[in-house]
């Protein structure tokens, strides 16, 4: 590794730290934005024939998907000055849990912002103004190696199977963790090509 901070190479321990820090921040994530992207094609299945119809959109269903159910619900962060955030006073020090999955669900931004709405991917390019993963200088890393695999692996459950949709009396289950958002247990009913 090659890599320097201040001008001295990274030690054993601190490669290997950020190993396991890309392993946990990569995998969950990715994992609950495939299985999300899932749900809203068997709870759409308008859209998934959209989809199907018109694959160039991916990116951008993906986008929506990521607002619609943000994979990382919220990070814990501490203000380093004194501020004021929607006419909260904050004070340095202060700890803050700041929910991107509450913002991606702000009205005042987004009609009926709990539905996946065809129209917020009609077009190739999407949005990425969600904050799904961050921003500023701590802005996801990994963000588009997992836009890419997502969009591949999504893709290819629509190439194989013909029909993707509910399984008939399965209740999916509540989300495993706050944290990261992913349900206990979601199952579909597939016909392969
Ligand atoms: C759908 C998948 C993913 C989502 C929703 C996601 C979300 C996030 C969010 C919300 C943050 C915090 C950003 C901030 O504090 O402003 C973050 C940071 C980070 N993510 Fe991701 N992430 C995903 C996939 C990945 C992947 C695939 C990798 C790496 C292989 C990765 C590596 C990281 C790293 C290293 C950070 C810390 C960046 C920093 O502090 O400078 N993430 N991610």
């Amino acid at each position: 590794m090659q890599a320097e901070v201040d001008g001295r190479h990274l030690r054993d321990t601190e490669l290997i730290a950020f190993l396991v820090l890309l392993f946990v921040a990569g995998n969950e994530t990715t994992t609950n934005l495939i299985n999300h992207a899932v749900r809203a094609l068997v709870l759409y299945p308008s859209e998934q024939r959209r989809l199907r119809e018109r694959p160039e959109l991916m990116p951008a269903f993906l986008e929506e998907v990521l607002r619609w159910e943000s994979p990382i619900q919220g990070f814990y962060r501490r203000a380093r000055k004194d501020t004021e955030i929607g006419g909260v006073q904050v004070e340095k020090d202060q700890a803050l849990l700041v929910l991107y999955g509450a913002a991606n669900h702000d009205p005042a931004k987004y009609e009926c912002p709990a539905e996946v709405d065809g129209a917020r991917f009609a077009e190739e390019t999407g949005t990425r103004d969600h904050p799904a993963f961050g921003a500023g200088i701590h802005y996801c890393l990994g963000a588009n190696l997992a836009r890419i695999g997502s969009g591949i692996a999504v893709g290819l459950l629509l190439e194989r199977f013909s029909e993707i949709k509910e399984l008939e009396g399965f209740e999916p289950g509540g989300w495993a963790r706050r944290s990261s958002a992913g349900r206990r247990a979601f199952v579909v009913s597939v016909t392969a090509r």
